[in-house]
């Protein structure tokens, strides 16, 4: 209805943009859970190199990571059989929620290790913890702790519901451990090839 300036617009545009982003996202994200819920299998199963795997995820955070003045680490090393993108997005997934509640300054540490039958990769980062009550609903679908205080723009609450069923389709579990001035996301996937060749 008023002819605006061309920054004006572009400022509209870019906006539209921002959202139009976050709503495909979602709109994938709820996708692929759907997807999951029906077939809790995986698409192809390959062996993945752990430390490669996790540095490429690292290296794609390395910028926003920095802009918080973050440090971003990672120790250890595994392999496993599973599948790649999904491994990928279920990192993904740990490592933004991880930069976004890291206080400024803070650090957030990969580790990777091997058990008998099972590899672990663990998401440690500072900051205040989450109160242990909340712990079992942060899985849930759609579940944020402090949605209402939290700016629009925000994720959907999907991220660790799709990382929890990316890893109970390898056939492995979540732990959270959040206490003192640190929290920590353990995904452990069961090594079958051992646990085949031992039985
Ligand atoms: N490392 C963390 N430190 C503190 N709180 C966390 C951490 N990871 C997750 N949370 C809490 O768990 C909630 C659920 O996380 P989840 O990844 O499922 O959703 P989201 O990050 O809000 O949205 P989305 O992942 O869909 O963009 C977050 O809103 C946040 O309150
Ligand atoms: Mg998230």
């Amino acid at each position: 209805t008023k002819a605006r300036s061309a920054d004006e617009y572009r400022e509209v545009l870019a906006s539209n943009t921002e959202e139009l982003e976050r709503l495909s996202r979602m709109v994938s994200d709820m996708l692929f859970l759907a997807q999951a819920d029906h077939a809790m299998t995986i698409p192809t199963r390959e062996p993945i190199d752990l430390a490669s795997e996790t540095q490429a995820v690292l290296d794609f955070y390395e910028a926003l990571a920095s802009e918080k003045h973050l440090a971003l680490s990672l120790a250890g090393t595994g392999s496993m059989s599973g599948n790649r993108l999904m491994l990928r997005r279920a990192l993904s997934n740990l490592l933004s929620n991880a930069i976004r509640h890291t206080p400024e300054g803070g650090a957030i540490k990969v580790v990777l290790s091997s058990a008998e039958h099972a590899v672990q990769i663990s998401v440690s980062n500072t900051g205040a913890p989450i109160p242990a009550e909340l712990h079992a609903r942060l899985f849930d679908r759609f579940y944020r702790v402090d949605a209402s205080r939290e700016r629009m723009g925000q994720g959907a609450g999907l991220g660790l519901a799709i990382t929890d069923s990316i890893v109970r389709a390898h056939g492995g579990e979540i732990k959270l451990f959040s206490e003192g001035d640190m929290t920590k996301f353990t995904l452990i996937f069961p090594q079958l090839d051992k646990a085949l060749a031992a039985s």
